[in-house]
This record gives structure tokens, C-alpha cells and sequence, in this order.
């Protein structure tokens, strides 16, 4: 039977895909399709006709599978936050394992991995310490507040309620969106790059109570912006719940001209400079961070606070000499290195990141780590040092051939590969597998519940 784009097909859900979608069968063809799990039986029209598969948008459910639950937020299936509140929490853990071992078996052909079970999140609500909501329009050209509409490059939905960061954010975001509308500031449009509103930037230190809040605009000042932006300090500079306070608010301007590089100002107009954070783990080990409002910092804390801890359990056995923390980002994971071992080198492409890193040691009086910019392949040449222990936590597309080979160089018996993309790391092991290096453990920790995204950490060693 010829299929066609847009038919609206019947199907059992059997299974999940990396990517969070339902797999089914429809006439001996494998289906695809969103907002559906294992056990649910589905009407969806179809997008995208292949070969071997078929791509379909979920259209309505005929019969639920008897695991689904009522999602706690009123948004879910509408908002581009979570895509599987519908799951129990158990299930979506139990499919995020399943998935990491489908990806070594499928893409890197090693079928002994040794996948252990998920680190689940205690609570798998407020669990983000940063959201970035978007001023804009609904579809009926109304003035909104929220996230991204899946799917739809402009519109952005009302969010009068989420479950992701804490009760204070919400207040914040509720409170923002009610004086912005009274402000008449009109949001920006991206479509004409016009309009002043952009973004509200929230960032919570979970274990300090901070709360710094950024107002990020166009360059396109009103006229009335120096006495009502005062208004909106004063009434956000008081807000607080619980051990939780505003401690900083900023002001970021973006000024975006045609065949210009975009250029970002920032201004404090209320509190710190940056938003404290600390860390610590089960063996006592405490840092502290101090973040600024553009920072890249884990986004889970308490999560990240037991990934570190995967890491250390795995690189005791090797911190005589010196380790390598490659991509090391602001420092975080070689910071927590250096307590336990000679010495730390890191690289990092990002200078901001470095400048943080080096700023991070400094505040933790950690004196036996380095820094360095630049391109991991490219820095790697030029190391004369030999590592016991190399420690990468690249980026969604993982590494190359080229650095797996200058990696090699080292001849390092371990490695311990963080990873936020089981796809890329599976087809990583199977190239370091060609140089010796065979996958010893890899510990899938969940970061964040109610999407399909899992990260892992694996250690790699020489026999
Ligand atoms: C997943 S983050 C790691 C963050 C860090 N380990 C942490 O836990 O905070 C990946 C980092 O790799 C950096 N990066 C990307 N490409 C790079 C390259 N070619 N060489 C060095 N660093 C790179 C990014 O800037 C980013 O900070």
C-alpha cells in the first residue's frame, strides 16, 4: 500500500526513540511519532515518507497506555520545556537507560559496555537553576511571556506557571510579565528586528538562595526607560521565598545592526555582580562559584554535584602525576580534581570560560591546576606532559578522529569521557577501542527529568 504525506494512520506505540519519539509499525513500516509512549495506541498524520520509515505528528490518542500520567504542569505537550511528563518518572529513566544501551550496541558494536543503572534525580521538579523566558506574541498576536512554541520559530507561549526552577521564578516571571504589559514596551520582532523587550534570564544558586534576575533588550531604548525600570527594580529587588532572595538584577543590551558583529552590554542595577553558587559531595568536598549572568554553569547543581562525584570515585585510582581536563569549560570538574591529585591541566576554547575557571581557583585557594585557551586537538600537540588520567567532557558532537589520535599520543591507561550525547560517545568508544582502550563502566546520570536528555560517564581503560 503507497503511503502518503498527511494520511492519517492508526498504530500501537512499542517503543522509545532517542530523541524522545514513539516507535510503532504501520503496515510492516517502522513509524515515528511525538508526544507518545510505549502501550499507547495512536492516531498520527504522517510528515516525512522514507524508504525503511516513516516521520508522523500526533494527531490523538485512541487508547492510552496504562502507565501514562496526569502531567503536572498545564502546559505540557504545548511548551517546549519537557517532552515526557506524560511518563512516569521511573519509565522515562528505565527508557533513557535502554537508550544508552541501544546506542553502544547500534553505533559503536561493543555490546558489553557495562551500562549501569540510571542516578536518578531526587526531585525531578525545580531541579534547574537557570531558565531564559522570551518576550514575544502568541499566534494571535497577543503580548506573551514564556517559552518557544515547539516547532514554531516565532511564537511563544503565556507561561503563567512552571515546574522546572523553583515557586520565586514563577513569581518573577508573573510579576515581569504584568509590569512590561503596563510599561506598553513593545517585545521584539524578530521577523523585523524591531521592538525592545527580549528576554528574562533567570539564575538561582540552589544551595545559596541567590536569585539573579536579567532583563535583556534590544538597544531600541524607550524614552521612559530610566524611571520605570526603576519601578521594576524596586518591586523585583524585594521578592524573595523562603531561604530564596533577588540578590542581583542586570540589564543586558543586545545591539544587533546588519553586517555588524552583535555587540552585548551589561549593566548591574541592582545587588552582586555575579550570583554565588556552591557545590558539595557525599565525601565533604566543597567549591564555591561565582557566576556571571552570561557563565556556562551546569544547570542542574545537585545532579552535577553527583556526576563530579562519578568522576572523582573513578579517578582516584590514577591521580598520581598529572590529569587532563579536557573541555573543561569554568573549571568545574578539574577543580574537584585537584583536591585529590598532583596537578590539573585544563583546556578550554572559551576565554570567557578560562578567565572564570582561573577566577574559580583562585576563590577555592586551589593553587595546582592550569588553564589554558584553545582548541583541544590543536593545544594537545603541543603538551609535553604525559597524563595518567585524561578527563573529556566535549560538547553534543563529541570529539574527532584527530583528537582521539592525539589522545592516544599519551598513552594514558585511563580515560573517563563525560558525555551529554550517548550517540557520539558510542561511535568515540568504538574509534578508541581501535587504539586499545576498551569501556569499562558507563554511569548514565539523569540531569534532566522530563526530557530524553541523559548524560554519562564513562571510564575507557588499556588492558
Ligand atoms: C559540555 S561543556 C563542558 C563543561 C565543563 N566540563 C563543566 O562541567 O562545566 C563542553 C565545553 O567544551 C568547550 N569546547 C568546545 N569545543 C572545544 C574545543 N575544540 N577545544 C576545547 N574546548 C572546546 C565548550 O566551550 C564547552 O565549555
Amino acid at each position: 500500500m503507497q503511503l502518503k504525506k498527511g494520511e492519517i494512520i492508526e498504530f500501537d506505540v512499542h517503543a522509545m526513540a532517542f530523541g524522545g519519539s514513539g516507535i510503532g509499525k504501520y503496515e510492516g513500516m517502522t513509524v515515528f511519532v511525538d508526544k507518545a509512549m510505549p502501550g499507547d495506541r495512536v492516531k498520527a498524520a504522517l510528515t516525512r515518507i522514507k524508504p525503511k520509515f516513516a516521520e508522523s505528528k500526533f494527531v490523538e490518542i485512541v487508547k492510552p497506555s496504562p502507565d501514562r500520567v496526569e502531567p503536572k504542569c498545564k502546559y505540557s505537550g504545548k511548551c517546549g520545556g519537557c517532552q515526557l511528563q506524560f511518563m512516569p518518572y521511573k519509565k522515562q529513566v528505565e527508557f533513557k537507560q535502554q537508550n544508552v544501551i541501544d546506542s553502544f550496541e547500534r553505533i559503536g558494536k561493543i555490546f558489553d559496555a557495562n551500562v549501569l543503572d540510571v542516578i536518578e534525580c531526587k526531585e525531578p521538579f525545580y531541579y534547574r537553576n537557570k531558565m531564559e523566558f522570551s518576550f514575544g506574541y502568541d499566534a494571535d498576536m497577543q503580548f506573551t511571556l514564556g517559552m518557544h512554541v515547539p516547532g514554531r520559530r516565532f511564537d511563544i507561549l503565556d507561561l503563567t506557571e512552571c515546574h522546572l526552577e523553583s515557586k520565586l521564578s514563577t513569581d518573577i516571571l508573573n510579576i515581569t510579565r504584568a509590569f512590561m504589559r503596563e510599561s506598553e514596551w513593545k517585545p521584539f520582532k524578530y521577523s523585523i528586528g524591531k521592538g525592545f523587550l527580549r528576554a528574562l534570564y533567570i539564575r538561582e544558586g540552589k544551595r545559596t538562595g541567590e536569585v539573579l534576575v536579567n532583563l535583556v533588550t534590544s538597544d531600541d531604548v524607550p524614552k521612559n526607560f530610566d524611571e520605570e525600570i526603576k519601578k521594576y527594580v524596586d518591586k523585583v529587588s524585594t521578592m524573595s521565598d523562603g531561604d530564596q532572595k533577588v540578590t542581583s538584577i542586570y540589564w543586558t543590551t543586545i545591539i544587533s545592526k546588519r553586517g555588524q558583529r552583535r555587540q552585548t552590554k551589561e549593566k548591574v542595577l541592582f545587588g552582586k555582580r555575579f550570583l554565588t553558587e556552591k557545590m558539595i559531595l557525599e565525601n565533604g568536598d566543597e567549591l564555591s562559584f561565582d557566576i556571571l549572568p552570561q557563565a556556562f554553569f551546569q544547570v542542574n547543581t545537585y545532579q552535577a554535584e553527583l556526576l563530579y562525584q562519578e568522576v572523582l570515585k573513578l579517578a582516584t585510582q590514577s591521580t598520581n602525576g598529572t590529569v587532563f581536563d579536557l573541555f573543561c569549560g569554568t573549571g568545574t570538574i578539574g577543580l574537584f580534581l585537584a583536591k585529590h591529585c598532583e596537578k590539573v591541566l585544563g583546556i578550554e576554547l572559551n576565554e570567557e570560560a578560562v578567565k572564570a575557571a582561573r577566577e574559580n581557583a583562585q576563590k577555592n585557594n586551589i593553587f595546582n591546576i592550569d588553564f589554558y585557551v584553545g582548541d583541544a586537538t590543536k593545544m594537545l600537540g603541543d603538551i609535553k606532559e604525559f597524563p595518567s588520567l585524561i578527563v573529556v567532557d566535549p560538547p553534543r558532537a563529541g570529539l574527532t578522529e584527530n583528537m582521539i589520535k592525539h589522545m592516544n599520543s599519551f598513552n594514558a591507561d585511563r580515560i573517563i569521557y563525560v558525555s551529554c550525547n550517548p550517540s557520539t560517545l558510542a561511535r568515540d568508544c568504538a574509534w578508541l577501542k581501535e587504539y586499545g582502550y576498551k569501556v569499562k563502566s558507563v554511569q548514565p546520570v539523569d540531569m534532566f527529568p522530563h526530557t530524553y536528555h541523559i548524560e554519562n560517564v564513562c571510564l575507557l581503560e588499556r588492558d
